[in-house]
């Protein structure tokens, strides 16, 4: 696949200074581009920059400010070379809390980083795609944008980037760029690792919903993210593509009334 990807310019990596967005930007370092990565952690951001090679970058960006991804944009682009691909990790993962009884500051947070951020990523960087007709965008949606999952503020926010995407992909299309999302299923990076030692997710749980008997890694993620990008892809556009192994063909049947007489695994 690495030679079907068309290994040169820029790829912007928003929350690339952990988890899938870490696995992405390494992912794209080793296929020749230049990484850009925007985070608001410094010090992990960094850290992530010295591992990407020459000419990468770490951009101290808060996505939920229009302004300041759109001074980091200008930037990238003066230093160059240009932005070909645009993945837009960057976001924060609740806890479960039901809608009657959510904290709505923290609703408006999340709104704001995950579905404005990747409003105000997709504008900045999609725009000077479209003016060089060329680029790829892919948006981090999730499983749960399928189906519903008891977080109120982060569900339908995932739901939204999902059909974010596809306004996307048509506005963009005719000018040479596609926009893709991947939607993973539970990642071990370090929100959920967290949440797992604190007893809030369970893991038992969590893998009898699974087709597979394994969750994707982040690696997983970043490789479906370079196939989107890549010329194998050429043809995709405007889809949410599950990366979960089998969670959305199996977190219906897995829990058939009638059961499963030859065994649940
Ligand atoms: N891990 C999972 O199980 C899972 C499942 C489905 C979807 N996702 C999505 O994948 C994406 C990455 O999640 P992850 O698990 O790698 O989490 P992570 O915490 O490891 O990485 C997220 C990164 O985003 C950064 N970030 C947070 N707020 C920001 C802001 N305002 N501006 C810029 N950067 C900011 C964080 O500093 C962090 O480096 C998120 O959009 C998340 O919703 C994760």
């Amino acid at each position: 696949m690495a030679n079907q990807l068309q290994a040169e310019g820029t790829a912007v990596i928003t929350g690339g200074a952990s988890g899938i967005g870490a696995a992405t930007a390494l992912r794209f370092a080793a296929l020749g581009m230049r990484v850009a990565v925007l985070d608001v952690n410094r010090q992990a951001g960094e850290a992530i920059r010295a591992q990407l090679g020459e000419g990468a970058s770490f951009h101290m960006c808060d996505v939920s400010d229009a302004a300041a991804v759109e001074r980091v944009a200008a930037t990238i682009e003066q230093e160059g070379p240009p932005v070909r691909m645009l993945f837009t990790s960057a976001g924060l993962i609740p806890n479960c809390e039901s809608v009657l009884d959510m904290d709505m500051d923290a609703h408006e947070r999340m709104w704001r980083v995950n579905y404005f951020g990747t409003v105000h990523a997709c504008r900045s960087f999609g725009r000077r795609m479209a003016l060089l007709r060329r680029g790829n965008i892919v948006t981090v949606s999730s499983i749960n944008s399928f189906m519903p999952l008891p977080l109120p503020a982060y569900n339908p926010g995932k739901a939204a980037i999902s059909r974010l995407t596809q306004l996307l992909a048509v506005e963009l299309g005719r000018q040479g760029v596609r926009v893709n999302s991947v939607a993973p299923t539970y990642v071990m990076t370090p929100p959920l690792r967290q949440r797992m030692e604190a007893g809030l997710r369970d893991e038992r749980k969590m893998m009898a919903v699974h087709a597979l008997d394994q969750l994707p890694t982040p690696e997983d993620i970043a490789e479906a993210v370079a196939f989107l990008c890549s010329d194998s892809a050429r043809a995709i556009t405007g889809v949410t593509l599950p990366v979960d192994s089998g969670w959305l063909a199996a977190v219906s049947y897995k829990t058939y009334a009638g059961g499963v007489p030859w065994g649940e695994g």
